[in-house]
């Protein structure tokens, strides 16, 4: 039975925000649920999906495949390139996700609902909860789930209604509301309207339409992840850059399905060049859910034969051809990584770190969320920041400024501040 890619239990809900040492608070636990309360208001569930054309789909395959190819090729590259296999290969829990002899069969029903199948914040958005905290969900039943769902023996046609049948997801959802609805207005009162993140209505999207935005707990951590790039002065770095030069450059290390890079991205209107650096075989997630969110021809995939700079408004560069596509990064404005780096080795992160550290514009700003060690297989990757880059602020609490934000803590790293 295939399972998912998803991570593991440390990712806190967005209802407690906490530093992922504390259990957290049932998704499922919001009070007096109500039917929607303005225009517009209510379930939006896979019923309501803008399904991929065929067309696009077809273009997904083609990166896709290449993809398989870049996944299967992985190791005899890093070999025949006399890269370190410590760093370019997968490290620590990923080196057991990531099986080197498998390749998932992304079908269109797959791409076309790439969310259902991409719960790496450990949110499970189609049964509206965790398998990770006791009491939530059985861990056996959601599996046999998505095992039918990958595997293709549950069409898509029929996804949506096996979900009430099997999980109740509609009722649960409801459920949130408002506790949810009242948490995202608190979340997003201080920040201007252009820096409230779209999730948009395909992809496999699932939650509660507010204010003509589609709302789930995914959802609201990625906006509490640009609350803190807010409140600690990144987005203005951006601003900043856009203003300077038309545009702005934004690395993303460990993206998984790119919701949160392409959400950030349409904050700045077309004004923000993105790359994306990932294992392969998470990429094609990424690709996925691009495709569906705003459009294969906008995505640029950097393979072993890549010889020129990829003028792509979404740049896939897999981890161990970094150094292949190198020369071509540009200086970045925005580095930016969440829950991450801590799943990474020791090695690996050393090699971000130094990467960051040669591509960071002058006034560029570089943000880890979360990072630190909270599970046994962790590595403490702000400590190491702290040690690795003088001039950091590390923001240890729930809020920054006031404003309410995501994993703890918020660590900012700036080339341009003096050392102390
Ligand atoms: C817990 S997921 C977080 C994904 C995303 N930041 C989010 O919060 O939704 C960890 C991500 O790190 C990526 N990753 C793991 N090892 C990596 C490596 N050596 N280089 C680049 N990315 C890696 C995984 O593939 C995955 O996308």
């Amino acid at each position: 039975m295939e399972e998912p890619l998803r991570r593991h239990a440390d990712t806190p809900t967005t209802e407690s925000g906490g530093n992922g040492t504390a259990p957290p608070a049932p998704a499922l636990a919001f009070p007096g649920a109500t039917a929607g309360d303005g225009a517009g208001d209510g379930l939006h569930l896979l019923t309501g999906n803008q399904d991929i054309s065929d067309d696009e789909f077809a273009k997904v395959c083609a990166l896709i495949d290449q993809l398989r190819t870049i996944h299967f090729e992985s190791r005899r590259y890093v070999e025949r390139h006399g890269l370190a296999a410590a760093i370019f290969l997968p490290g620590s829990v990923w080196a057991e996700i990531n099986d080197p002899d498998h390749f998932t069969n992304w079908t269109y029903d797959l791409v076309n609902y790439v969310r259902c199948a991409s719960p790496f914040t450990g949110f499970d958005l189609m049964m509206w909860s965790r398998r990770d905290v006791p009491g939530q969900l059985d861990a056996a039943k959601v599996n046999d789930f998505y095992g039918r769902f990958i595997s293709g023996a549950l069409g898509y046609e029929d996804v949506a209604e096996r979900l009430e049948v099997e999980f109740d997801l509609s009722s649960h959802i409801a459920k949130s509301i408002p506790r949810m609805t009242d948490f995202y207005d608190e979340l997003v009162g201080r920040i201007p309207e252009r820096y409230r993140i779209i999730a948009p209505p395909c992809a496999g999207e699932i939650g509660w339409s507010h204010h003509g935005r589609i709302i789930n707990p995914d959802v609201i951590l990625y906006q509490r992840r640009v609350n803190a790039l807010y409140a600690g002065g990144a987005l203005q770095t951006v601003e900043d850059a856009i203003a300077a030069h038309g545009s702005a450059n934004y690395l993303e290390i460990g993206s998984g399905h790119c919701l949160f890079a392409h959400a950030l991205a349409e904050c700045f209107a077309g004004k923000l060049n993105v790359h994306l650096i990932d294992l392969p075989f998470v990429m094609a997630n990424g690709v996925a859910y691009l495709a569906c969110a705003t459009g294969a021809d906008r995505i640029g995939l950097v393979t072993a034969t890549t010889t020129e700079a990829i003028d792509r408004p979404f740049v896939f560069v897999p981890n161990y051809l970094v150094p292949h596509y190198e020369r071509h990064l540009p200086a970045f404005d925005l580095v930016h990584n969440a829950i991450s780096f801590n799943e990474m080795t020791a090695a690996q992160v050393a090699y971000y770190y130094d990467l960051v550290e040669r591509h960071m514009a002058d006034d560029g700003v570089f943000h880890i969320a979360g990072g630190h060690k909270v599970l046994d297989y962790h590595v403490d990757a702000v400590a190491a920041a702290i040690d690795r880059f003088p001039n950091h602020a590390v923001y240890p609490d729930r809020e920054i400024a006031g404003y309410l934000v995501g994993e703890r803590p918020n660590t900012f790293i700036r080339r341009s501040l003096v050392a102390a």
